[in-house]
């Protein structure tokens, strides 16, 4: 079986990691028995320097024929973040209704984390971010400019459907786990979007007898992340509080270095989207010390996403073996290895 993957590995060091994550994966293809067919694409804010946009207007088309797609990360100094962010990724998201920001998080072997004497099994836990509308949107403007009234309006977007789809998604995930569902609110603060999240939440629950569901104050859920992680599994929460507090897990798990997501279409009637929750690194980028793990378990991610669930394990533990050795790992986890060095020990593990 062949699978075709679109790879866009876009700025900085988005670049190098993209490059070791299909070391990776090629390897563990070959080890079990199917084929990856890649297919390369320059969309980036380098190519946004050069042509004004950063991907061709029959972007979107081309990616629809392939059945996965790999992103380092996109983000260039000197180009505005709300261009690589409205020119390909939230384009990407919703023209794909990836509609689930799919991020694990777990501390891995070898990995300290800031939270002294947590173990891994206190800090496992799963963010599922709603990837298609919310707080992200476009709806608003800037106003009188220049004067002493001067004002901004940004506007959310919370649809039922768009509400409902990721929410039961939690819940069917929370079901193959440790069957605890916790949304992240804020209705006290924002009261029209986030008590109609809250309402259709407590909807979906009550068809989950057998979930333990409850919901908290996206602040107060902020500080239970890093003073209880354990009473935390399935977290489900609106775009921007699942952007924020999938950062916090990752730090609390041993940084951006290691955190892998999938933008997933659950029906997979159109192509899913991995890649690291981490950006281009400019303060970092060319040196060649990018710590590869997160999007090479973005790359797992992937292939499990595809049916090769025996493939992605085997990618998790070559990575946790490498881990746990600790003679290859980069700067950012206490070593001096490369990020190319390390992408090749974690492919020379793969078993
Ligand atoms: P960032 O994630 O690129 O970097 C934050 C810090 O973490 C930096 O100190 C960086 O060196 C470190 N870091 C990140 N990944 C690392 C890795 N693999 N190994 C070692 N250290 C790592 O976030 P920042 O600086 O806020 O954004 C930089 C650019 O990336 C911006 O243009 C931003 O818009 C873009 N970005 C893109 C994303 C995407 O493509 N999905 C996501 C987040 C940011
Ligand atoms: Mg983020």
């Amino acid at each position: 079986k062949i699978h075709r993957i679109a790879s866009i590995p876009g700025d900085g060091i988005g670049v190098d990691v993209t490059a070791e994550a299909r070391k990776v994966l090629d390897r563990a293809a070959e080890r079990h028995g199917f084929g990856l067919e890649w297919t390369e694409f320059d969309w980036s804010c380098e190519r946004y320097t050069r042509t004004g946009s950063m991907m061709p207007p029959d972007g979107i088309e081309r990616l629809s024929a392939f059945d996965g797609i790999l992103l380092g990360a996109v983000g260039f100094p000197g180009v505005p973040d709300h261009v690589s962010l409205w020119g390909l990724l939230i384009p990407v998201r919703r023209a794909f209704a990836q509609y689930v920001n799919l991020r694990p998080v777990r501390l891995l072997p070898g990995v300290e984390s800031p939270l002294a004497g947590r173990t891994a099994e206190e800090l496992e836990m799963v963010i599922v971010r709603e990837n298609s509308e919310g707080e992200y949107s476009a709806i608003g403007g800037r106003h009188n400019a220049g004067q002493p009234g001067e004002f901004a309006i940004q506007e959310s977007v919370f649809t039922r459907v768009g509400v409902e789809r990721v929410v039961r998604f939690a819940f069917e995930l929370a079901g193959e786990r440790s069957g605890r569902v916790c949304s992240a609110t804020k209705s006290n603060g924002l009261i029209h979007s986030m008590p109609f999240w809250d309402e259709i939440f407590a909807e979906v629950a009550a068809g989950y007898p057998d979930i333990y569901s409850e919901q908290c104050h996206v602040d107060a859920l902020a500080a239970r992340m890093v003073q209880h992680p354990e009473r935390l599994d399935v977290v489900v929460g609106s775009n921007l509080f699942g952007d924020v507090l999938s950062d916090l897990a990752a730090a609390v798990t041993g940084g951006l270095g290691l955190a892998p997501s999938g933008n997933v279409n659950p029906p997979g009637d159109h192509p899913s989207m991995f890649e690291a929750v981490h950006g281009s690194a400019p303060d970092i980028a060319g040196k060649g010390i990018a710590n590869p793990v997160a999007q090479v378990l973005a790359g797992a991610m992937m292939l499990e996403h595809l049916g090769e669930a025996e493939a992605a394990r085997a990618v998790d533990r070559a990575v946790s073996d490498v881990l746990a050795e600790r003679s290859a790992v980069t700067p950012d986890l206490g070593g001096s290895g490369t990020t190319a060095a390390l992408g090749s020990a974690i492919a020379a593990a793969l078993r």
